[in-house]
């Protein structure tokens, strides 16, 4: 092995615990900022997100408020608990956690956040203000990726950055935060041609597209930047029967041998995103009451 080990559960520390020294610093001026946490029904690795945000939301000085409905609730309920939540001075952020039951419509509810609280950054308003290089809040998985990205490499104007997957929630707004630092941005997914070729042509390479290993050793350019943004369970015998294992979507071994830093799987991009959810609270909560946003990102 080569590349070096972008240790993203070390950042994620890091980056929680600068944040809990700005929590603590509103605290003197009597601001404590607050998450709200909606989850409808009953899937269980929601449930694992649902409570581990709520943990780290209290361990960093915030208040936490966890709404946890029935998978029976109805849209207009869950819209009117939305409504709700946006009108209580209290939330700072409201974070409905998705999947949503097939009967809501989930779009519907996403644009129903005030946008001013949307700490998941998926409302068409933050999205559009990410597009259009104006601030607002920016999705917590993305932002985490940057944020790794730039722990290894501070300045990538001119870079070739390769994002693969195109979803609202990581491909997108990954392109659109790799454009803002000057990078030539290639946005690729199912449908795209020779794409171990391009893949190839990556400085930076983004890999958000759940397919396990899908990333080969020969895919990655020498000295490479590689940030692995997959989550997948997949079968492993060696382990016994009937057990498994979380891979990324970039086969590690391969690609560590050829990039120049890789995040791993797990410990890598994971826990940088609910480190972003608590960064994107406490800039919610200081833009709100018109106070300056603390400066927690980068290591002083
Ligand atoms: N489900 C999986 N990832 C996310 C996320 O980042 N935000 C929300 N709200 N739901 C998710």
């Amino acid at each position: 092995m080569s590349a070096a080990i972008i240790d993203g559960k070390a950042y994620a520390a890091g980056l929680r615990g600068r944040i809990a020294g700005a929590v603590a610093g509103l605290a003197g001026q009597g601001v404590r900022p607050g998450l709200a946490v909606v989850l409808v029904g009953e899937d269980p690795a929601s449930q694992i997100y649902v409570s581990n945000k709520a943990r780290q939301t209290v361990e960093t000085g915030m208040a936490s408020f966890e709404h946890i409905l029935p998978a029976s609730t109805s849209e207009i309920e869950l819209l009117r608990l939305v409504r709700r939540l946006n009108e209580d001075p209290s939330v700072d952020g409201i974070l409905v956690q998705l999947p949503l039951p097939k009967h809501i419509d989930a779009q519907r509810v996403l644009e129903a956040i005030d946008p001013a609280k949307d700490v998941d950054g998926f409302h068409p308003i933050n999205a559009g203000r990410l597009m259009t290089g104006v601030g607002g809040l920016v999705s917590c998985t993305p932002l985490g990726c940057l944020l790794l990205v730039r722990s290894v490499r501070p300045d990538l104007a001119g870079l070739n950055a390769v994002v693969l997957g195109r979803s609202n929630i990581v491909g997108k707004p990954m392109a659109q935060l790799l454009l803002a630092q000057s990078c030539t941005v290639t946005v690729a997914h199912s449908r795209t041609r020779d794409l171990p070729e391009i893949c190839r042509r990556a400085d930076i390479l983004v890999a958000a597209v759940g397919r396990p290993e899908m990333v080969r050793g020969d895919w990655i350019k020498p000295g490479a930047t590689v940030i692995d943004v997959g989550i997948n369970r997949v079968p492993n015998p060696a382990a016994g029967e009937g057990k498994t294992k979380v891979v990324g979507d970039v086969a590690f071994q391969e690609a560590a041998a050829v990039a120049g830093a890789i995040t791993p799987v797990p410990g890598g991009v994971g826990p940088m995103t609910i480190a972003c959810l608590l960064r994107n609270t406490l800039e919610a909560a200081c833009l709100r009451r018109g106070l300056p946003v603390p400066a927690v990102d980068a290591a002083a």
